[in-house]
């Protein structure tokens, strides 16, 4: 087969596609021939040598795929050869084939075609098991999403309408807020123009978030913690600008606040297995109807991925990028 190799730690130019050794599906896995992946922003970071791929993940990028079933491990039930499906990956999405625990499966949506349904997997577990099993986010309650217009936060404003939520995003262009206006945003702030957590008290009348879901890290911490609701709640799953700061904890204290925080690769495969199972049972009755659906930038070769890897590091992209093997 052929997939994406990172040839050493660098810039976009590193990843080369080649001919590599097909994958065999270990006992309990399903092998899958891809159709398509998408792109991550934790593939740039694994692209710059920064997030290796946990113990017993294929060594090539991507954490999703969609594509048809094609050969299934021992022990596996409940999956056929020539099934099509899309799975959460703790890598090697990027290649022509991938070998998968079968309890991170998700059948192709009803509303999507094969190469879209590409786009869900990742978004859709990070969203719901930090918004939803995490920080319990309730209707009428508000929830502050960092970076509407990327691929989590697209997923999260469709999700926190759906659940009766009022949804806040910040973004840095006007563009990307209107494309979160029009999947349903309520309060849109542009972080390059106004404090965010002055806007979002603003807006609110004084109570401010009750769930914020966190891409930023440490340099949103103290805003985050000023914007937080009484009994409000942090998901924290990015750190793009820093791990290290301070905390106030005596506001924190105050606002009986919480602070969580997680990456989904990597937790073990029965945890993926769970939240995917939740997710099956929670959310793609929602995709199937075309309430939630993948925000799609555009699609390219898989070869391309050097390309898709420079719009992203650009930010020029809203929702998904979509990476085809054909
Ligand atoms: N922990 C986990 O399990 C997990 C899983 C998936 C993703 N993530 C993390 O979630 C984050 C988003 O991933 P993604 O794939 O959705 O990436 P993405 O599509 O690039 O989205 C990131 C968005 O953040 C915006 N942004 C950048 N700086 C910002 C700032 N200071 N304030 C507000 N928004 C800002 C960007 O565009 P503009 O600046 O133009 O608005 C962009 O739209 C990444 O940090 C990723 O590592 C974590």
């Amino acid at each position: 087969m052929h997939a994406v190799i990172i040839s050493e730690p660098g810039g976009p130019e590193v990843l080369q596609w080649i001919e590599v050794p097909d994958p065999q599906p270990a006992p309990g896995e399903v092998l899958i021939d891809v159709a398509a992946s998408a792109v991550n922003r934790a593939d740039m970071m694994q692209r710059q040598g920064f997030y290796p791929p946990p113990q017993g993940a294929p060594a090539y990028p991507g954490l999703e795929c969609s594509g048809t079933i094609a050969a299934l491990g021992e022990g596996v039930a409940g999956w056929r050869v020539g099934e099509q499906v899309c799975a959460l990956l703790a890598g090697g999405g990027y290649a022509e084939k991938v070998a998968v625990p079968a309890g991170q499966l998700l059948r192709v949506p009803q509303s999507t075609t094969l190469f879209e349904a590409a786009a869900l997997p990742e978004t859709v577990c990070t969203v719901y098991s930090n918004v939803f099993q995490g920080a319990r986010l309730a209707s009428g309650e508000t929830l502050l999403i960092h970076g509407g217009g990327g691929g989590i936060g697209t997923t999260a404003i469709q999700l926190g309408k759906h659940a009766g939520a009022i949804v806040a995003v910040t973004a840095g262009s006007q563009e990307k807020l209107d494309a979160c206006r029009e999947l349903g945003a309520d309060i849109l702030i542009n972080y390059r123009e106004d404090d965010f957590a002055e806007r979002l008290m603003e807006a609110t009348g004084g109570h401010g978030a009750d769930v914020i879901l966190d891409i930023i890290g440490a340099g949103y911490l103290a805003r985050n913690l000023a914007a937080l609701a009484p009994d409000g709640r942090i998901a924290n799953i990015g750190l793009q600008q820093g791990r290290t700061a301070e905390l106030d904890l005596s506001l924190l204290m105050s606002k009986r606040g919480t602070i969580m925080s997680t990456t989904l690769r990597a937790r073990p495969a029965e945890q993926k297995a769970s939240i995917v199972k939740a997710v099956a049972a929670n959310v793609w009755p929602l995709v199937d109807a075309g309430v939630i659906r993948p925000v799609i930038d555009r699609e390219l070769p898989m070869r391309q991925a050097g390309e898709a890897h420079r719009i992203m590091t650009a930010s020029s992209h809203t929702g998904k990028i979509v990476l085809r093997t054909e």
